[in-house]
């Protein structure tokens, strides 16, 4: 699908947004077709509720059709809602089988919404159906151009390459275990590299262990797929203003290891590689905007599964900045993969690490599954991060790491750290785990993406599948650190 912007109304049909209890029609509306809307708009129940679509047929004026989209409460308006009320105007174009429209940009900071709107409509038109073979699917309707009237071109860009980014994570989380596994995610990272001209170095197995990173080989080892390490580098032309490392964590599939998951607690663990593809998807991203800030992707990748050559509970094994863990769990695989890691990240000497893990089902409980835990040994950073997330529309809510009481859950232990820390406050525990293996000096935060890495259903601009939660947010905020 293209999205351009316009500078007039041409196409048939018109998209136009409304927040509840609006009255007048936004500027830029056809006047002529004024007061026919208002009353169609009474017929068809039109409250401007968001999620609410009214379709009024025209027929006169140039445009055939218009469509009022809400928005929700006036109060509450944002660049999400927005972003939001753009993919399901989209979803109802396709569904009407409308192949192109203008959308009437509101009023408002023109940037910011054009942004948002190009957002909203490029990944509400994505659903993931690259395996269904029927023909029904084959037919399915396929919008061709969208036009942003009055919109910026340069914002329209950015949230081109954002939502295309998004949507990359998006495909490689939602592909199977049987398909994406440590070798082929590391292929597949070298192809994107080697794309958008990055430096890209794949470390197998045997370098894992001469590294030292003990830990992530030992989660990867019972598997037939060996692990790998993956590290990307964007440098920019310039001065880098700023070093920041994204940090993901990349298990291809997630069984529990030895300490099996039971039932349906397997199924969609093929989404624990998560926050591997929204590092991918923040490396295609900077790729494309070029800041002036030194950008590196750093992907532990493994499969944790259940055989002869398992790790197991009861080991002790040393990370690569020589602490030892003592293993109580193998379901609490992700945070010893991302021990070495962090260990990694730390030795490129960077300002900032942000780290992505879907690491506990304990932080959904906390949070609910749309919001993500985060984590950090730095306020500052945290609030700047918190305010680039407000505008991205991507949850995220802070979790404390001042409960000493609570860090002794996991000093308890015949080594340095244990990789649990009991049934509460499990997704606190975790992080607390993980920042073992950040250096001191560096501000640090951790996103526990165990939520809001997936949608069960389709929702506003998400698809049913892996949402490339952190993208956005992640990519925003290092455009910030170029300002
Ligand atoms: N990958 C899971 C966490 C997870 C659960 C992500 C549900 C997405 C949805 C992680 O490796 C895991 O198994 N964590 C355990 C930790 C426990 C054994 C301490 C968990 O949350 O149950
Ligand atoms: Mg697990
Ligand atoms: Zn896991």
């Amino acid at each position: 699908m293209k999205v351009k912007v316009s500078d007039g109304i041409k196409a048939k049909t018109l998209v136009v947004f409304m927040a509840e209890g609006q009255d007048s029609m936004p500027a830029g509306f056809p006047e002529g077709l004024t007061k026919k809307v208002k009353k169609l708009k009474e017929l068809e129940g039109f409250k401007g509720k968001e999620g609410q679509v009214a379709k009024l047929q025209v027929l006169e004026d140039g445009a055939d059709l218009v469509y009022l989209v809400g928005l929700g409460k006036e109060d509450k308006l944002s660049e999400d809602t927005y972003r939001r009320a753009a993919a399901v105007a989209v979803k109802r174009l396709k569904k009407d089988k409308v192949q192109t429209a203008d959308i009437l940009l509101p009023e408002g900071d023109k940037e910011s919404l054009t942004q948002a709107i190009t957002e909203g409509l490029i990944l509400g038109d994505y659903s993931f159906d690259k395996y269904k073979t029927s023909k029904e699917e084959e037919e399915k309707i396929r919008i061709k151009g969208l036009n942003v009237v009055g919109g910026s071109q340069k914002a329209l860009e950015k949230g081109e390459v954002l939502a295309n980014s998004q949507i990359y994570a998006r495909s490689l989380v939602n592909e199977p275990g049987n398909v994406i596994n440590p070798i082929t995610l590391a292929q597949e990272a070298q192809r994107l590299a080697q794309e958008l001209g990055l430096e890209c170095r794949v470390y197998d197995e045997k370098e894992i262990q001469e590294m030292g990173m003990q830990a992530l080989w030992s989660v990867g080892k019972g598997s037939a797929t060996p692990p790998r390490f993956i590290h990307l580098t964007y440098k920019p032309e310039g001065k880098a203003k700023d070093k920041i490392v994204f940090v993901g964590k990349g298990l291809t599939f997630d069984s529990g290891g030895l300490n099996i998951k039971t039932g349906n607690f397997m199924r969609t663990m093929k989404m624990d590689k998560s926050g591997a593809c929204a590092v991918l998807g923040i490396m295609k991203a900077i790729a494309a905007l070029k800041p002036d800030v030194e950008v590196h992707g750093i992907i532990g990748a493994a499969e944790n599964m259940p055989s002869g050559s398992a790790y197991r509970p009861d080991d002790i094994i040393k990370a690569k900045n020589g602490k030892t863990i003592e293993v109580d769990n193998t379901d609490a695989e992700g945070r010893i993969t991302l021990a070495d890691a962090l260990s990694y990240a730390s030795e490129l000497k960077p300002s900032k690490i942000i780290d992505m893990a879907t690491l506990t089902g304990a932080c959904m409980v906390a949070l609910g599954e749309y919001t993500a835990g985060l984590f950090t040994n730095d306020e500052e950073f945290a609030r700047e991060l918190k305010d680039v997330a407000k505008r991205t529309g991507e949850r995220v809510w802070e979790l404390p790491m001042d409960d000493e009481r609570l860090r002794k859950h996991i000093k308890n232990t015949f080594a340095d750290v244990l990789n649990t820390g009991g049934r509460y406050g499990g997704a606190i525990t975790a992080a607390m785990f993980l920042q073992e293996f950040v250096d001191e000096g560096i501000k640090w935060i951790h996103l526990d993406i165990a939520g809001p890495a997936w949608s069960k259903e389709e929702y506003a601009y998400y698809s049913k599948g892996g949402t490339g939660f952190g993208v956005r947010t992640c990519v925003e905020y290092v455009m910030e650190l170029d300002k």
